[in-house]
């Protein structure tokens, strides 16, 4: 390359990088800068499954948290102590109003690096786009930062809660939570706590509406058995255990169909639907079949009539089939209602939850039930409302997926949500 051209690049190349810089600057407050900063922090720390690092998380957290004015109190739910569960408190000026929980799950799944553009444990931020790529960018690591970032705001401004307001960062939420919130909303200590209302994660919107979960789905495991003549493969003839278990699955797949075909139509949200897939066919020998079945149950579903549909069309034992129901979890709460948190007058928190959104300049979507589940549902069960939300809008949906990022702008904006929800919900006194 000619000298006078490699120079002249150069020199493009530093007013292109100066651009950047100071195109940064302009566009956030030192303030900001910190806070993406601090997103990620906690993004490179590698809380991924199978090897979560708690106690890397906890060691970021709770000095964050006590640096912001918060008492700090790790519990343990396993003998091994190798899962904390962080609670964060700023205690209210009211301590005998029920408190207020935010709830975040300190784990994420996997990732698999060679599909993705940027190493997912970098927190790689494109200053063109602003997109902050990592994994937990959207499920959940985003929102212990909007909420502490929040109660720095909130305190900065002089705002005192009435209400004591808890955070909690929960191990193994993606690993069923049988050694996280599960165990937690049965302690002592959870009790304690005096909850009157909480907010978990959410999922991100398409659109500029913000999205809300009022249910997640009920989790049912279903395996069909069929038997039938013994009989040599090469040898065909009527009642073998496969031809059984065909017509199940067949019958089960018209179901599927029939249910689909409304969220398809745009009749029913994609949790407000019965969803059903097969699993693998365990054992196939003539006289022997057996097939498994994931079923996910909008929790309003009339339940007793699809055990029936199972024991009468589906599964009847004058085919040969017999079957057995495995049912993750209650499926009424405490008071023998449908886990379900109102959104309506009924719950006096909704309206509370719905007129801070408004405050903050946001529109809410319909109210949905979450097609998957989270750990909202233990509390549910205790009949304590909660609402799934996480404040990202006109974002992709990529909670699980390859190449999960959260934009800087939805970040941030995310963390003035939380100091008008956390205002709100705090200052309730009814
Ligand atoms: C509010 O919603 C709940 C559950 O979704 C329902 O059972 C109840 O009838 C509704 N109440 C009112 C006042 O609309
Ligand atoms: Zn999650």
């Amino acid at each position: 390359m000619p000298l006078l051209r490699r120079r002249r690049l150069l020199a493009a190349a530093v007013v292109f990088l100066l651009a950047a810089v100071a195109h940064q600057s302009d566009a956030f407050t030192e303030l900001e800068t910190a806070q993406i900063g601090r997103f990620q922090d906690y993004l490179r720390i590698h809380t991924a499954h199978p090897s979560p690092d708690y106690a890397g998380a906890a060691a970021f957290l709770l000095p964050y948290a006590a640096s912001l004015g918060l008492h700090t109190t790790t519990l343990h739910f396993t003998p091994c102590k190798s899962k904390p569960l962080l609670l964060l408190t700023w205690p209210g000026t009211d301590p005998s109003l029920p408190s207020v929980l935010l709830n975040s799950h300190l784990d994420s799944v996997p990732a698999e690096p060679e599909h993705w553009l940027h190493p997912p444990f970098a927190a790689h931020h494109d200053t063109g786009g602003g997109r902050i790529y990592a994994r937990g960018a959207q499920d959940d690591k985003c929102l212990p930062i909007q909420y502490l970032e929040a109660i720095r705001g909130l305190r900065d401004a002089g705002f005192a809660p009435a209400r004591t307001l808890h955070i909690s960062l929960v191990p193994d939420e993606e690993i069923s939570g049988a050694d996280g919130f599960e165990k937690f909303a049965r302690s002592e200590e959870f009790r304690e706590l005096n909850v009157g209302f909480m907010l978990d994660e959410g999922q991100a919107s398409v659109n500029d509406e913000f999205r809300v979960f009022y249910g997640d789905r009920l989790v049912w495991r279903l395996i069909v058995k069929a038997t039938g003549a013994p009989g040599h493969g090469s040898r065909m003839f009527d009642g073998a255990a496969v031809e059984n278990l065909m017509d199940c699955v067949e019958t089960i797949a018209g179901f599927r169909d029939a249910q689909f075909g409304l969220v398809k139509a745009g009749l029913r949200g994609p949790g407000e639907v019965v969803s059903v897939n097969p699993g693998f066919v365990m054992n196939m020998q003539p006289s022997e079949a057996e097939v498994g079945f994931d079923f996910r149950l909008p929790p309003t579903e009339d339940v007793e009539h699809i055990i029936r549909r199972i024991k009468e069309e589906w599964a009847p034992a004058h085919k040969n089939l017999i079957h057995e129901l495995m049912i993750k979890g209650p499926m009424q709460d405490v008071a023998g209602r449908p886990i379900v948190t109102p959104t309506n007058a009924s719950n006096p928190w909704w309206s509370v939850f719905e007129q801070a959104i408004i405050s903050a300049g946001g529109k809410l979507a319909k109210p949905e039930i979450l097609s998957s589940t989270t750990d909202s549902r233990f509390i549910r069960q205790l009949g304590i409302p909660a609402l799934g939300f996480s404040p990202m809008t006109n974002t992709p949906i990529l909670l699980h997926d390859h190449n999960e990022f959260l934009e800087d702008k939805v970040f941030l904006r995310g963390i003035k949500v939380y100091e008008h929800i956390i205002r709100a919900l705090s200052s309730f006194k009814g």
